[in-house]
């Protein structure tokens, strides 16, 4: 075979230009089928409220999901995580949840999450929820009890409250920092009316802690689980895994909270052992409580720690065996653009984790980061860019996320001031803008928006799009051969159609001061990414089947990643 023409992504079976992008990909085989799915899954997340408006009250819903599960199948994904869709007052965004197990009712219902996930089984798709056990909203049920309750009672056991320092309580317990700026406390009044304890957020005020210590929490999450796992879903996404629990006696951080990421398990409330008996009961349960028809079966379903944990070998201790099967690999989406720099977090994460057996868990975006093509330059770079990264990771052994608007290559979106309802805005002192330019509702289609996302005015969608989104809708880049679109979709099926050269083992090439970054998987495909300036020649045998930019002249330009085929695929 011929390598393929300069065009990049050409796909390797072409696309014949279906005129409907939302065709599910038919024929392929259904590696979701095979026993541990998840070890080289790729997993597509939704951020329900900017994914598609069923009902044209300018927020995203569950009906519109489902809706759109077509597009997700053609995509060529295995799973689909869905972020909270739970009730909530919004003070983070949904991770402040009000009631565990209902569906909120400007998102549908009950009945609308059971049709989403038997669409989803009927497609193949594997469907995962947030499970968010580090804090509730201040709005559940169990935090307003505790608040009128008497310090020391039941109700209070279930959070971290605790009377103040100095004499008359009026200082915070201790010098906790919270993830969103200010304080990790917050004072109540006391049913009397008097300045009474302080309860510990670590995120917002409105999202209290619970105490991990307390059996009643323990209890309480295993019912939540086997709720979902009532309603069909195959897995979880386990929400700041890595902070449930903290020292007994809440000893001061000291400088550096989460600022200093290198000093992050050294804080008090950051990666305790105590977290890992907690896991493997979650797993004994997931692997132990009977499916719902057209789900995984119980040995199957996964666990997916979301752990701001940095260092691998102790990432690596929340997929060990009997816990959980993946850790988010945040290490490599903060890296960056720099082959060294690459190198080291692929070598130490793929080392960490093949001790335990686990496949590492890439990922380049999600609805907490800065969109790669925003945070890799910008523009044209920022593009070419978030390209090479896309067909990088994708080549890595080991599972991927892709956050939704990742494979439309939407830059970071600017919103206005008065539009910004991250708390990390208000909490900053309007220093921080915080995480909403990534949750910008996608472009499905026309010239302006909403761009078919929600039939309601602009004004009154989720967040307001951009003006120039236009050439980035699904309808533009569909059939596009250089589009963003075409080139996920395609190595995406290449994913499927080949899984054996992509689950070779992993061999880096070339130096380590190299300004490259080569590896190849098993015998027949080799990927190469070039982060410099100059370009790389490719060997002359080299055949690309697939490359994130034009390759002329046998050689990889600047900030290029191409698909090498070493021998023909089987
Ligand atoms: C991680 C979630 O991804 C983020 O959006 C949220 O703000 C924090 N956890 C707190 O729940």
């Amino acid at each position: 075979m011929s390598a393929l023409p300069a065009a990049s992504a050409a796909p390797v079976t072409p696309d014949r230009g279906t005129p409907e992008w939302s065709t599910p990909s038919g024929g392929v085989p259904d590696k979701t089928a095979l026993a541990q799915w998840w070890r080289d899954s790729v997993c597509y997340e939704v951020y329900p409220r900017s994914f598609s408006d069923s009902d044209g009250d300018g927020t995203g819903d569950l009906r519109g999901v489902t809706a759109c599960l077509e597009y997700l199948s053609a995509l060529g994904v295995d799973a689909v995580w869905i972020t909270p869709f739970y009730p909530s007052p919004l003070a983070d965004a949904g991770y402040d949840i009000a009631d565990h197990t209902a569906v909120a009712p400007e998102l549908g219902t009950l009945a609308d999450f059971d049709a989403l996930v038997l669409k989803a089984h009927a497609l193949g798709l594997k469907i995962l929820v947030d499970v968010v056990p580090n804090h509730t909203s201040d709005a559940h049920p169990w935090f307003r009890q505790a608040v009128v309750s008497a310090p020391g009672s039941r109700a209070r056991q279930r959070y971290m409250f605790r009377p103040g320092q100095g004499q008359d309580g009026e200082a915070p317990p201790n010098d906790w920092r919270s993830a969103f700026g200010g304080p990790a406390w917050t004072r109540v009044p006391e049913p009397d009316g008097r300045p009474g304890e302080w309860y510990l957020h670590l995120h917002a005020p409105e999202q209290p802690d619970l105490n991990w210590r307390d059996g009643e929490v323990v209890d309480d999450f295993e019912r939540i689980l086997r709720f979902w796992l009532d309603h069909g879903v195959d897995g979880f996404r386990v929400d700041v895994a890595h902070t449930l629990f903290k020292e007994s006696d809440l000893p001061d951080a000291g400088p550096g909270q989460h600022q200093d990421i290198s000093r992050n398990h050294l804080m008090p409330y950051y990666d305790l052992d105590d977290l890992h008996p907690l896991f493997r009961q979650w797993r004994a349960l997931l692997d132990r409580h009977p499916a719902r028809p057209g789900a995984v079966p119980p040995g199957e379903r996964l666990l997916v720690a979301e752990a701001a944990v940095f260092d691998p070998d102790r990432l690596s201790r929340y997929v060990g065996p009997g816990e959980m099967q993946q850790s988010f690999n945040f290490a490599f989406l903060e890296c960056p653009w720099d082959a060294e720099a690459m190198r080291r977090v692929i070598e130490g994460s793929v080392a960490a984790m093949a001790a335990v057996d686990a496949p590492v868990t890439w990922v380049l975006s999600s609805h907490d980061a800065v969109r790669p093509v925003t945070r890799y330059g910008g523009g044209s770079t920022g593009r070419r860019r978030a390209r090479a990264a896309a067909l990088l990771m994708l080549a890595l052994p080991g599972a991927a996320y892709v956050f939704q608007g990742e494979e439309l290559g939407l830059p970071q979106a600017e919103l206005p001031d008065g539009r910004l309802r991250d708390p990390l805005w208000e909490r900053s002192g309007h220093t921080d803008r915080g995480r909403d330019g990534c949750r910008v509702p996608i472009p499905w289609k026309g010239g302006r928006a909403p761009y078919g996302f929600s039939s309601a005015a602009p004004e009154d969608c989720w967040f307001p799009q951009p003006a120039d989104w236009t050439s980035l809708t699904v309808e533009a880049q569909h059939g596009d051969s250089g589009s963003m679109l075409t080139l996920y979709r395609t190595a995406l099926r290449i994913r499927r159609e080949h899984p054996a050269p992509l689950s070779g083992p992993l061999t880096l090439l070339g130096p380590d001061d190299a300004s490259w970054l080569g590896f190849d998987r098993g015998s027949e495909l080799r990927c190469v990414v070039n982060f410099g300036p100059d370009p790389v020649p490719l060997d002359q045998d080299d055949e690309v089947l697939l490359s994130s930019a034009p390759v002329g002249g046998r050689k990889i330009p600047a900030d290029t990643t191409v698909w090498v085929r070493r021998r023909p695929l089987r």
